[in-house]
């Protein structure tokens, strides 16, 4: 079990530890110099089952030093040492004096007062069962699930793991306790990309992410366009999580369904992408998901500039968006341009593999959907090239349907996008480099509708 004092003399830090390592053995203690450099540890090193802060912190204000730690662990015991006077001043009683775990230590301190007052810490601890919070698991025990899905949730029926070594790993979220978002916004930030779960939670957690997402859609609240996007996103990332590891269910495809028809009030009321781009986040990185529903948008305008918007080949291209890349194992492969990209020899070789023929996997799981004729066409060619020198079939201009070519200048423009370091201002400059590629054969006309959508 770990604990964390803050406190800025270094000096004070030695007499800390000896009081653990005399009474509290089992107890490991890390310190922080300064607030910043504890939230760098609660990151790195906890969970920490009681925080310790010294009053005297010159450069921030203890209180609020507390406050911003309770917003990223959650409810957690706190002992605020110092003098008795500057406590009083600094620090609310409430956050001690009325608390059932919290407390304050008065200098100098007594080790009779020392002893109880983290007993009184570890009694909270036990209650939470949070002495077991590191474990080790077999490799096939739990499973990856992207830190993107926690932010569907505020509770859940299981407890979630993060990987400390192959095989250790620390409960981060306990099941049925409330959690808060800034924690997963912190793990995210260190760029930690995937927590774990148990394998039997791992499926109902998708389940239970796809209901929630269908009672959001279906319901008659009028949400903001930003958040319709946002639930988008959502949406497939749960989608491509679930059709990797379990299939196509019929909540998927009812999910797929709703995700697709939404976009049509966005593109209505925005009338030019530019403006539905400007409801994307800001900035990067722009992952898989973020990008499929800019492929959706973007080919929904194209077939409209070409004056082909049918609700079939909406349809047909909206499942596209969604399923192109589901079958990636690596999500780091998305921006990989062409097999010859050499940093596609940097991946592992059944990486390397799986990317060569994802386009056809991803294929085979639109063939699951019924009323999307194609889909599972425009899917297999969106790495196709109008030379013939794309994969996975080696397929030339005159071989693609212009359905496939409005999709592949969506996909391919919004991957150049996503990668391109001027951003959301390059838009013009992305479509010359296409030009330059495309402007041939049956590319031509979805090409000068991809430049009229973006000007
Ligand atoms: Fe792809």
């Amino acid at each position: 079990m770990k604990a964390l004092y803050i406190c800025d003399e270094k000096d004070e830090w030695g007499y800390i530890r000896d009081s653990f390592s005399n009474c509290f053995p089992d107890i490991q203690l890390h310190c922080a110099i300064s607030g910043d450099d504890a939230i760098d540890l609660l990151s790195f090193e906890g969970p920490f089952a009681m925080i310790l802060i010294e009053v005297s912190l010159k450069n921030e204000d203890p209180s609020q030093l507390a406050g911003k730690i309770l917003s990223i662990t959650g409810q957690r015991p706190f002992i605020f040492l110092g003098m008795e006077a500057m406590v009083k001043e600094r620090i609310p009683d409430a956050l001690y004096a009325r608390s059932e775990s919290s407390s304050a230590l008065f200098r100098p301190i007594e080790e009779e007062d020392f002893v109880t007052a983290v007993n009184k810490a570890l009694a909270w601890v036990k209650s939470e069962d949070f002495g077991s919070s590191i474990e080790e698991f077999e490799e096939d025990d739990l499973l990856p699930m992207k830190i993107r899905g926690f932010y569907l949730f505020e509770t859940l029926a299981y407890d979630v793991y993060l990987e400390l070594t192959q095989t250790k790993y620390t409960k981060i979220i306990s099941a049925n306790k409330k959690y808060s978002h800034s924690t997963i916004h912190s793990y995210a930030r260190k760029n930690i990309k995937v927590l774990y779960l148990k394998k039997n939670d791992y499926l109902k957690f998708l389940e239970e992410g796809i209901e929630n997402l269908l009672k959001v859609f279906e319901s008659k609240k009028k949400l903001k366009q930003e958040e319709v996007i946002e639930n988008q996103i959502k949406a497939v990332l749960l989608i491509h999580q679930y059709v990797k590891t379990v299939g196509v269910s019929e909540n998927v495809i009812n999910l797929c369904d709703k995700v697709i028809l939404c976009s049509r009030d966005i593109v209505l009321e925005n009338k030019k992408y530019r403006n539905v781009l400007s409801l994307f986040p800001k900035s990067g990185p722009f992952d898989i998901a973020t990008q499929a529903i800019m492929t959706l948008y973007l080919s929904h305008f194209i077939l409209q500039a070409l004056g082909w918007a049918s609700e079939t080949s909406k349809k047909k291209l909206g499942l596209a968006s969604l399923l192109y890349d589901s079958m990636l194992e690596n999500e780091d492969l998305i921006s990989i341009q062409s097999l010859e990209d050499p940093q596609l020899k940097m991946f592992k070789e059944e990486e390397q593999e799986n990317y060569r023929i994802h386009p056809i996997k991803a294929a085979e799981i639109a063939q699951y959907f019924t009323g999307y004729p194609e889909a599972d066409f425009v899917i297999a060619q969106h790495h196709e090239k109008p030379k013939g020198d794309g994969f996975p079939n080696n397929l030339s201009t005159n071989k693609l349907t212009a359905h496939s070519c409005a999709f592949i200048l969506a996909n391919n423009f919004i991957l150049r996008l996503c990668t391109s370091t001027g951003g959301k201002k390059n838009l013009l400059n992305i479509f010359r480099e296409m030009k330059e590629v495309y402007n041939q054969g049956n590319f031509k006309d979805p090409l000068n509708a991809l430049q009229r959508t973006i000007v």
